[in-house]
């Protein structure tokens, strides 16, 4: 839905031709050309607006049967267009209700409708199957990831398309609606708000809505049989907030991390603004892949929730959810903020700070692999979760900190949440939020930070 973010960009166009003319190496990847990370994943051709995904899923056996209505919207005329869709056999593909062709090929789910599409159009999946675990280059997994009695689905960086049929790329991002249907006994969570619950035999169908537009990656579902808390947060800004949180029965979520979750929420309202969604909570599973994710309004912890891992996962609903990269090369533009987001929460009460961080990083040594590749520089997946993206992302946000001074640097963090929410954006225009708020002139610190391999001199 990128049309969404027009309106508010208005105030900063004044700026942006400025700012790329001084500082070409923030150009961002051209706007319609591909992830320069996945080129072979996403379909600018069309944007994504609303998933309307059905799944029966069965635990015993793994067996997922699904329908995904993707509702899209073409600018130009369409004679085939593609989805990304690994594993699951397909059974049926319509386009506004009239069967299409289509065929598989490696990632791709090639879809060729009876008549051209234009404007506004849906098309309809019909699949079943085992859904896949990915393996990505690192070794770690994600996708469709199996627990002792169920599953959750993990999307970041490209899993999403082992169970939806999806625009699976982050410049794509689009509203959610599920219904999932389980054995009765057993619960099924996703993104957003609870519609509604509803028995039939033995089964039991869950709605949940994701109403703000949210990126592949951060689409979940997990199914288990789980202990639900509900409750409320009240937003700095008067707002209810529901909670809905869910733990595998066997592990539960002591009452100290429910209890911190609302301060953390709040704590970040100060900070960063306004909690960009409708609902939030926590999703603990038995699911063996060694990282938690920032979901969205929901993260995921697997097996149990530490407060600093809750305080990274809960600024991603900022930065990364809400303001998501339009493209992976920019990741640290979640994750070293979320880092960052870490260091002011250890600060709060005369901990470790920022400053301190810093330093202790910056001492490094130069052969350290903090400071190579740099963090908009990799061109390996693997480096995706690496120490550049993540310390030395969260270094860069130290270090314009440190140029412009306190007031500007926590105005900025509000400006880039409040001028993007629920868009998406790229470095270049994090550097023209920085450059309007402080009135200076800060490409060559974020190139040095940014691009320079190895580290950074003179801070
Ligand atoms: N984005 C997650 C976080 O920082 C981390 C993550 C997701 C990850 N997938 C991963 C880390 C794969 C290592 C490998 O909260
Ligand atoms: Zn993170």
């Amino acid at each position: 839905m990128p049309s969404l973010l027009r309106g508010r960009l208005l105030p900063l166009l004044a700026v942006v031709p400025l700012v790329l003319a001084l500082a070409p190496a923030f150009a961002a990847p051209p706007p319609g050309g591909p992830d320069t990370l996945f080129p072979r994943l996403g379909d600018r051709s069309y944007d994504a607006v609303h998933y309307d995904v059905r799944l029966r899923y069965d635990p015993t056996t793994n067996r997922l049967r699904a329908r995904t209505r993707l509702d899209a919207s073409a600018p130009t005329r369409l004679t085939s267009f593609r989805l990304d869709l690994v594993g699951m056999r397909v059974t049926s593909v319509r386009v506004g209700g009239s069967r299409a062709r289509w065929r598989r090929s490696g990632q791709h789910l090639v879809v060729t409708p009876r008549r051209p599409v234009q404007g506004r159009f849906s098309v309809a999946v019909a699949y079943r199957g085992v859904p896949r675990t990915y393996r990505d280059p690192d070794g770690s997994r994600e996708g469709w990831v199996r627990t002792p009695d169920g599953a959750v689905a993990l999307g970041e960086p490209v899993g999403t398309m082992t169970w939806i049929p999806s625009d699976n790329t982050p410049g794509d991002k689009a509203t959610y609606r599920y219904r999932v249907t389980v054995p009765r006994g057993t619960t099924a969570v996703a993104n957003g708000d609870l519609q509604g619950r509803r028995n039939h035999g033995r089964s039991t169908t869950w709605t949940w809505r994701a109403r703000d537009p949210m990126a592949t990656y951060l689409a979940t579902v997990a199914i288990g049989r789980f202990t639900a808390h509900h409750s409320q947060v009240t937003s700095v800004t008067g707002r209810r907030i529901p909670v809905w949180t869910f733990a595998d029965r066997k592990r539960d979520v002591p009452r100290s991390i429910r209890r911190a979750l609302p301060r953390v929420l709040r704590f970040e309202e100060r900070l960063f603004g306004p909690y960009p969604f409708t609902s939030t909570g926590l999703l603990v599973d038995d699911a063996d892949v060694g990282y938690a994710l920032e979901t969205q309004t929901r993260p995921f912890f697997p097996y149990s929730v530490d407060e600093v891992t809750l305080v990274h996962e809960m600024a991603h609903q900022w930065y990364g959810d809400s303001v998501t990269v339009g493209d992976w090369h920019d990741l640290w533009l979640a994750e070293g903020f979320a880092t960052y987001a870490e260091w002011l929460w250890e600060a709060r009460k005369g901990g470790t700070t920022p400053a301190q961080q810093f330093d202790s990083l910056y001492a490094r040594p130069a052969s350290a692999r903090l400071w190579s590749p740099a963090p908009t520089e990799f061109t390996d997946s693997r480096d995706l979760f690496g120490d550049p993206v993540y310390l030395r992302g969260a270094m860069t946000l130290q270090a314009l900190r440190e140029r412009i001074g306190d007031a500007d640097f926590f105005a900025v963090l509000k400006a880039w949440a409040r001028t993007y929410r629920h868009g998406t954006a790229t470095t270049a225009d994090l550097v023209a939020v920085a450059e309007e708020v402080s009135g200076q002139q800060l490409d060559q610190l974020f190139a040095d930070w940014l691009e320079l391999d190895g580290r950074p001199t003179g801070y």
